[in-house]
């Protein structure tokens, strides 16, 4: 009697299981009880973890020297761990876009316009990042980050006659932007400007072949007469990104150029252009006593890494890829199932010793079912896996 008992409430069970979305009070199997995983999946759309994936982005944007600020397009998959007096930690993924804007403007990336689809360059992030809410700490421990650029041949069958992406150091790359920025500084009344570094190049045939280029340049100390030479200001420099184009015909060449200047706090990098440039080298940034307090913490770790056309590197390896290792973005700062801990008493007042435990980073097989959220750029060519 016993036994049928237990056999039909078995039977029913497994019924109300098969109807209705798995609930952990149901079917808690004996393993995950005795070693329940501490993390649990949050919706992607959910409004605080839209927010928190924005300011993790803003951290890992902040903290760039090169490149363009990214732009959150999705939260492709989170989850949070809450630790009692510490706070919660949160895995996100997000699925992200490059923007117009170059990261030495410090501009935010709410503020900045993705790229048109056929020069777009997207990716993934990975991104760990700390809320402790009555010690108003938000903190983003660690990041890594995999950008490719749009498929060239999926643009190319929507549209035959777009720019396409062109190596930086091809000759007349080099020569757009020589003709472009000499335009820029024959039209500048006072102040000459010379060539930091070339960031995006890309070309196309329209009566002849035509070039389109942006890059940085800064404000030179001597003015065109060379009459005054001010001292630049020590700890700031007025750096601009341009957007120039140079287009050949038989008989004819037009140039077009634009600048976006901005004040650049950061010493700029040094590029393999220098040998380009005419004007002093760059300063090297002032000391400033609170970001020398600031370095002797750690400070958020991590990289961008940019790889090439998806398509290019199936063509080196014909076998064909697994769809969910097109952009690897690793973020392990353990492999301990267990985790490790952190020590985050830094970005506290108080004297105690604060110790957050991370764990690995959640795989994708366990993706949580409110995710991904919506995109705001929905094309499916600019959407990781
Ligand atoms: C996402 O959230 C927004 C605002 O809360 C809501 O309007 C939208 O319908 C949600 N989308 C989905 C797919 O849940
Ligand atoms: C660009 O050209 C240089 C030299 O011509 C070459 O070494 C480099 O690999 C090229 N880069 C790409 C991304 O094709
Ligand atoms: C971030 O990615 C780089 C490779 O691009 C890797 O060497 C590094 O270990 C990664 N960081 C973490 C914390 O996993």
């Amino acid at each position: 009697m016993g036994w049928l008992q237990s056999l039909v409430l078995c039977t029913l069970a497994a019924c109300c299981v098969a109807r209705s979305p798995p609930q952990p009070f149901l079917n808690p199997l004996p393993q995950q009880a005795q070693n329940p995983s501490p993390l649990v999946s949050r919706g992607c759309n959910d409004s605080n973890v839209l927010t928190f994936a924005g300011f993790a982005l803003q951290d890992i944007n902040r903290e760039q020297k090169d490149g363009y600020v990214l732009s959150l397009n999705r939260v492709h998959d989170v989850w949070e761990e809450y630790q009692d007096d510490i706070g919660t930690l949160f895995y996100l993924t997000l699925d992200v876009l490059e923007t117009g804007c170059h990261v030495l403007s410090k501009k935010a990336w709410k503020d900045c316009d993705v790229r048109t689809l056929h020069t777009s360059v997207y990716g993934q992030c990975k991104a760990m990042f700390y809320i402790n809410k009555p010690g108003r700490v938000l903190y983003t421990p660690a990041y890594n980050c995999t950008l490719r650029p749009v498929s060239r041949r999926k643009i190319h069958t929507m549209c035959p006659d777009c720019p396409s992406p062109t190596n930086l150091s091809d000759p007349e790359v080099l020569e757009a932007v020589t003709e472009s920025l000499a335009k820029f500084n024959s039209e500048s009344p006072s102040k000459q400007y010379s060539l930091i570094k070339i960031t995006k190049a890309s070309s196309q045939w329209v009566v002849g072949p035509a070039y389109f280029v942006e890059y940085l340049i800064k404000e030179s100390p001597c003015t065109k007469s060379q009459e005054s030479c001010s001292l630049q200001s020590l700890n700031s420099v007025s750096v601009g990104l341009c957007e120039g184009s140079l287009t050949k015909t038989p008989e004819d060449k037009f140039v077009t150029v634009s600048c976006d200047f901005f004040e650049s706090q950061v010493q700029v990098p040094a590029s393999e252009n220098t040998d380009a440039t005419q004007g002093p080298p760059i300063l090297p940034e002032a000391e400033d006593p609170s970001k020398k307090k600031l370095s002797a913490f750690p400070i958020p770790r991590g990289s961008v890494q940019h790889l090439p056309d998806l398509d290019d590197e199936k063509a080196k390896d014909p076998q064909e890829k697994d769809p969910q290792e097109a952009f690897p973005v690793q973020l392990d700062l353990t492999t301990d199932p267990q985790g490790t801990t952190v020590d985050v008493s830094f970005l506290f007042m108080g004297p105690e010793e604060k110790k957050l435990r991370v764990l690995p980073f959640p795989k994708k097989e366990q993706h949580s079912t409110q995710c991904p959220s919506p995109a705001k750029h929905t094309s499916p060519l600019i959407l990781p896996p």
